[in-house]
């Protein structure tokens, strides 16, 4: 699988990223199944949130990991922390004392990232950098990025904080385009115009952040691949796919690596079969044409 760079960071990531938001329903016997799955195709980066399963997720991982041959140096943890029962908390106080949980439920004694999860209108961006400057000099977290922010957002941590914000995890795929909708219809009257996401995806690629999708496989009515209210582009997906010998599932996720914004998808699959399946999309590299015939199957305007 290729790697690519995080952000402006040192580490070496895979394009596809295993999401762990719903590890907590396996066994300890089914999640080792699916982290070994992931090793073996190159997978190297996991994601996390003190909120999956209520915790329990990071706790399965631990026991799984345990279980398999695979070093904690061999593999990229990321945990996210910030949203609590009914509102967001970016406090110092909730900073620390959640990386503390997580790096327990997981086991481990570092993150190799921590993203602040979605955004706390009542930041104060200096306890902020307080939190972050304490989790660094201790080595509990080694680099830091957000998540479902927009770039003022970002800009205002940025005036505070003193690392580097190398990732920001973004819902995004072929059934949920925001965040190239309104760049492509820049100008036009089209409601595609209107920027639900501000400008983000130029924002992260001028500051070399790297955009994490989530949910890629999902629609407004759930998951879209194989479902019969998206026929038209999961028909599309097959007929391109076939040209390169994948099917319509693994063309979903090349779709989004053929952005030349270099993302890195969080897979949410827990099923092995399906992760060896995804992990073929990073083999092919499809054309502009076809990458806009599956833009526009997906019911998008090309003005
Ligand atoms: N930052 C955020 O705000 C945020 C929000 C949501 C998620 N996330 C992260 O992103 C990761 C991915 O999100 P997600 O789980 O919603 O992503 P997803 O990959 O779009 O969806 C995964 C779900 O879809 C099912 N699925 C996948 N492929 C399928 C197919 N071909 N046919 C039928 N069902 C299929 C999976 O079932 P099986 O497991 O049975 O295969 C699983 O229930 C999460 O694990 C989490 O780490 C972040």
């Amino acid at each position: 699988m290729r790697k690519i760079k995080l952000g402006k960071s040192d580490l070496r990531v895979s394009e596809i990223a295993l999401g762990c938001m719903r590890m907590s329903e396996l066994d300890t016997n089914d999640a080792k199944k699916v982290i070994e799955t992931a090793h073996n195709e190159g997978i190297n980066f996991y994601d996390h949130a003190d909120i999956y399963g209520k915790g329990e997720s990071e706790v399965r991982f631990k026991e799984a990991l345990k279980k398999t041959s695979i070093n904690r140096n061999e593999i990229l943890l990321q945990s996210k922390i910030g949203i609590r029962a009914g509102f967001y908390d970016f406090s110092k106080e909730h900073i620390i004392s959640s990386v503390e949980g997580s790096l327990k439920r997981l086991g481990t004694d570092y993150l190799d990232t921590l993203l602040l999860h979605r955004p706390d209108t009542l930041v104060e961006p200096e306890e902020v950098a307080e939190a972050f400057d304490q989790l660094h000099s201790s080595g509990k977290v080694k680099h830091f990025g957000v998540s479902n922010h927009s770039p003022l957002q970002i800009e205002l941590l940025k005036k505070y904080v003193n690392q580097e914000l190398i990732a920001n995890q973004l819902q995004f795929g072929v059934m949920h385009t925001g965040m190239v909708d309104a760049g492509i219809n820049v100008n036009t009257k089209d409601g595609n115009a209107i920027d639900h996401d501000r400008a983000v995806l130029d924002y992260s690629r001028l500051n070399d952040m790297t955009i994490q999708p989530w949910s890629p496989v999902h629609g407004e009515k759930g998951v879209f691949l194989n479902n019969p209210d998206y026929k038209k582009v999961n028909d599309k997906l097959s007929e391109v796919g076939e040209k390169y010998g994948l099917d319509n599932e693994a063309m979903s996720i090349s779709w989004i690596l053929r952005h030349p914004a270099q993302m890195q998808v969080i897979l949410g699959t827990m099923t092995p079969e399906r992760i060896k399946n995804y992990s073929k999309a990073t083999n092919i590299r499809m054309t502009r044409k076809e990458w806009y015939d599956i833009y526009s199957a997906a019911g998008n305007s090309i003005p």
